[in-house]
């Protein structure tokens, strides 16, 4: 009782400025905080962008969204009380700093809202040109303004989760013991074998030195060496599980595939842990157990962000999340899943045969139409994988992993690793890869092998997941694709 009478005090004397508040020396306060406070009659200061304007010729509400979260603050402007030149300037867009009293809101949705006493606009948007208008932006569009579109409620969103998931990524591997190992991004050797790398060079291409052979001689390259960007850490990272016992990755890769899919982008960020002493099994528990630990983590934190997504653009989201975290991951072999595909009677676009690469079409049918469940795939011919993998002993297959999502087909590949020197050395051979840009990942065969097994998850695919965002290029502030690097 005596507290309310405080209050009502305390707010008439704001409200009479009968005391004096330095409104200019208030420390800001984030929206998300703000939002769940109760000190109605209390001052307050908050900074953000203006997300919309109504009102009349006496009172104005306007939206104020500082990116702190996906709710906005109302704030209260009596006309009368400041001077046009100032009320003109407060157009969606706008960036101002407001202060005033905490009051209850008389409307629904928040709790509170502003009272505003003071206002500065600190940035203009002129409504003729500023192209973020109240609502309705198509997804395509908003990629053409990669550099506005953090500002929209739903990247705004979209890029809070990325945040939580890369929290959630660490706190998993450091509380499981695990070390953070950070691998090269230029290098010399390409990891997986398949030859789509950005070249890295400070030559001038048009007057690069040339070898006796006509060739561009690297040797005078900054590196004395051909480099490339990285497309996987996993040999540098087997490198650290080797003497850490169990290590992860947590960095950008580069792929130059010019495959223009919605799940495909030229530079992503991949996380892989890779652990001594695991092998298949090993690996395929760490997998489910890390993914329905950093999902379930991103649901908590990223609550309010998830239910948005999910009422906009994908009303099953919440319900699929639910669902890979309820459900134990089917597993079983790719000779297995390639019967089931050529018994379904289903036509696929590409041909099911065994010894065939699996499309996204074929790893979403087992996911979404036979298993309704994550799929993890294991045991594939060796000549569709990387020359790493264990090889079994049946000289056809490899200890391979995929882990198959709904909505996304894979978003982990794994395996257990060949850890024999002889073997090793054969399959390189085989293949006719560099042993120029190797022999240092054969050296760790050689002295002192183990055992060890490890995975690679797509970030931005897991975030598709966890967004419903169906463009993989949704996902990430700045996609880079075929033909794509404005911003
Ligand atoms: O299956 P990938 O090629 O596996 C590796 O690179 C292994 N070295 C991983 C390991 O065993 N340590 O790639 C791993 C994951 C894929 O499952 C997919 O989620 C993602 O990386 N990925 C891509 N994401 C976005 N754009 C691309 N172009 C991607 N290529 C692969
Ligand atoms: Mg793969």
């Amino acid at each position: 009782m005596i507290e309310r009478f405080l209050c009502f005090v305390w707010e008439r004397l704001i409200n009479y400025e009968l005391l004096i508040i330095n409104y200019e020396l208030m420390r800001r306060i984030k929206i998300v905080d703000l939002l769940n406070s109760t000190k109605f009659g209390e001052p307050v200061c908050i900074k953000g962008w203006v997300r919309t304007r109504r009102g009349s010729k006496q009172v104005a509400f306007v939206a104020v969204n500082d990116g702190s979260t996906i709710h906005n603050i109302q704030v209260v402007i009596d006309i009368a009380q400041f001077d046009e030149e100032i009320l003109k300037d407060i157009t969606t867009g706008a960036c101002i700093c407001i202060s005033g009293t905490l009051v209850a809101s008389q409307g629904q949705g928040q709790a509170a809202e502003i009272q505003a006493k003071e206002i500065e606009v600190y940035g203009k948007a002129d409504p003729a040109v500023y192209p973020l208008q109240k609502k309705g932006h198509s997804l395509e569009f908003l990629r053409e303004i990669a550099h506005l579109r953090p500002r929209t409620n739903t990247f705004g969103a979209v890029f809070r989760i990325r945040h939580y998931l890369a929290f959630a990524i660490h706190e998993y591997f450091n509380k499981q013991g695990f070390f953070y190992f950070h691998t090269p991004i230029i290098t010399g050797s390409d990891a997986e074998g398949a030859g789509s790398m950005f070249q890295v060079s400070t030559l001038d291409l048009n007057h690069a030195p040339v070898t006796a052979d006509g060739k561009i001689d690297y040797a005078q390259d900054f590196f004395g060496k051909h480099t490339n960007l990285t497309v996987s850490g996993q040999l540098e990272g087997e490198l650290g599980a080797l003497a850490l016992g169990g290590i992860y990755t947590f960095g950008p890769t580069f792929r130059a595939e010019n495959s223009n899919t919605p799940r495909h982008v030229a530079e992503f960020w991949m996380i892989e842990p890779e652990v001594a002493f695991y092998d298949i099994t090993d690996n395929m528990d760490l997998a489910e157990d890390f993914l329905k630990y950093v999902i379930s983590y991103v649901m908590e934190k990223g609550k309010d962000d998830i239910a948005f997504l999910n009422n906009l653009y994908d009303k099953e989201l919440i319900e699929r999340l639910n669902f890979v975290l309820n459900n134990r991951f089917i597993r079983l072999t790719y000779t297995e899943g390639i019967e089931i595909l050529e018994k379904c009677g289903k036509k696929f676009e590409f041909p099911v045969y065994w010894g065939a690469d699996l499309q996204s079409e074929h790893e979403r049918f087992l996911v979404e139409e036979h298993f309704k469940c994550p799929v993890i795939l294991t045991d594939y011919p060796k000549d569709i994988k990387s020359f790493y993998m264990k090889q079994n002993d049946d000289g056809k297959t490899v200890r391979g992993m995929d882990v198959l999502f709904p909505k996304i087909g894979e978003i982990i590949g794994g395996s257990e690793r060949e850890s024999d020197y002889d073997k090793l050395l054969k399959r390189i051979e085989e293949l006719n890869m560099s042993m120029d840009s190797l022999w240092w990942y054969l050296e760790t065969r050689k002295f002192g092998t183990a055992p060890h097994a490890g995975f690679g998850l797509g970030f931005e695919r897991l975030i598709m997941f966890l967004t419903g965002m169906s463009n993989i290029r949704d996902v990430i502030p700045f996609p880079r694709t075929p033909k794509n690097a404005e911003f």
